[in-house]
């Protein structure tokens, strides 16, 4: 059964417009998109770290958190959180996600996590709920490795898996540092809290896959989140004169590379169709110096390796370098292989699963079980506290694309969840 709860005491628009106005910054021209149909291709959201479009975004948003009555800081790192007190000092429920997107992108990614937890406090205050435990709304810093090329980055410090200090020296490409971002946004905090202070962590996300519509289940519960590897690798040759070079005294990097991509696609396309659930992919491609008169001088690869099962991220990561290396000798190119991170698969908490159930449950609305293919700050939050994840449909299982779409009932069904779901938690 799928129901949408329309209580007098619930506003329904609220997140709403929030969610609408925040997809406009970072969209060219500022348009203003409210419906699947108003979609193409170039409107995409390309508010990455560093932006302006991202810097106006949080500042929005530190509008309704204090109208909201609650209590912001940021930490070394740039992490917002934002506090609702509650009756007792234990450790807190904390819920959010991130507010960064990916290069022509989709207004959901990330957003909808902080606006539903921006949400449900909202509502929590509108019918004087008291929660036990402090709830904090939290908004990881540059979860998309768009700018500084590691994903999951303010998450990473929070749980101490990397440091502030090593985050600071990261540069994006223009060659600023976090820290240089940080202080230009005035977001370089002083706050000391930490994974150490909650004992929950939930996020609400868009399912960015096609599984829920597909199935017309209205919410998914989140078991495991892939592990996640992500490869840079540099092929280098000899740059010269297209029209002059004779083929076989070329040195191409760019017919080199193209072996990887191959592989890269057909050894994943075989592995999935055992296991289900091996990804890979070459996403990322720049061919130095990138005319078509020009041999090319270099090609740096942006490599991409997903599975929820460790022993078989391995075996494919291993496989995929092997095959660079061998390019040094087939095609007398150099290269050179650098590891960005390897985020291993996470399994979220059954205490939590059966939190959402029960909630989801108690309002009526129908769920599935499910994995996440896409990687979320939850996996890292996953390793130390009790932790959960929601999922709501995307149209067609769309996203990181600018046509990434989640129906707003599909919206009202998660924040409903969510807010039931964070009662039920502050309260033990
Ligand atoms: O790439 C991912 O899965 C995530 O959205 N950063
Ligand atoms: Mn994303
Ligand atoms: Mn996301």
């Amino acid at each position: 059964m799928v129901t949408v709860h329309d209580s007098k005491k619930v506003d329904s628009q609220r997140a709403r417009r929030d969610l609408i106005e925040l997809g406009r910054l970072g969209r060219r021209n500022g348009e203003l998109v409210e419906h699947f149909d108003d979609l193409s291709l170039v409107k995409g959201l390309h508010r990455i770290e560093g932006s302006k479009e991202i810097k106006e975004s949080r500042e929005y948003l530190f509008n309704l958190m204090k109208e909201a009555g609650l209590r912001i800081r940021t930490d070394r790192t740039g992490n917002i959180f934002a506090r609702k007190e509650g009756l007792s000092d234990d450790k807190a429920v904390m819920c959010g996600s991130h507010l960064d997107s990916v290069l022509n992108g989709g207004m959901f990614d990330g957003v909808l996590g902080v606006i539903s937890a921006l949400e449900a406090i909202r509502r929590m205050n509108d019918e004087g709920f008291q929660n036990r435990r402090p709830i904090e709304i939290v908004v990881f810093i540059g979860e998309e490795g768009s700018a500084f090329r590691k994903v999951l980055l303010g998450s990473s410090v929070f749980i101490g898996e990397s440091t502030w200090e090593e985050a600071y020296k990261l540069r994006d490409d223009k060659g600023v540092t976090l820290e240089e971002v940080l202080i230009e946004h005035g977001l370089l905090g002083a706050s000391q809290f930490s994974v150490d202070d909650i004992d929950y962590f939930i996020e609400l996300h868009v399912e960015q896959g096609p599984v829920l519509n597909k199935e017309k289940i209205p919410l998914g519960i989140v078991e495991s989140v892939t592990g996640l590897t992500w490869i840079r690798a540099v092929v280098k040759g000899e740059e010269n004169h297209a029209g002059t070079t004779p083929m076989h005294m070329r040195v191409d990097p760019l017919v080199a590379s193209s072996e990887v991509v191959s592989f890269t696609n057909r050894k994943a396309t075989e592995m999935a169709a055992i296991n289900g659930t091996t990804v890979a992919t070459v996403g990322k491609l720049v061919v130095h110096p990138g005319s078509p008169n020009i041999v090319p001088g270099e090609v740096e690869l942006g490599i991409d390796i997903r599975d929820t099962d460790a022993e078989r991220k391995k075996k494919i990561t291993n496989e995929i370098v092997s095959v660079i290396k061998h390019l040094e000798e087939k095609f007398n190119v150099e290269t050179e292989v650098e590891f960005l991170f390897d985020h291993p698969p996470s399994k979220l908490s059954d205490d939590v699963i059966q939190t959402i159930q029960q909630a989801a449950e108690s309002i009526g609305i129908d769920y599935k079980v499910m994995n996440s293919g896409a990687g979320h700050d939850a996996q890292n939050l996953a390793h130390k506290v009790k932790t959960g994840m929601i999922f709501v449909p995307s149209i067609n299982g769309i996203s990181h694309s600018p046509l990434e779409w989640t129906e707003w009932c599909h919206v009202e069904n998660g924040i409903q969840v969510l807010t039931e779901t964070l009662k039920l938690l502050s309260s033990t």
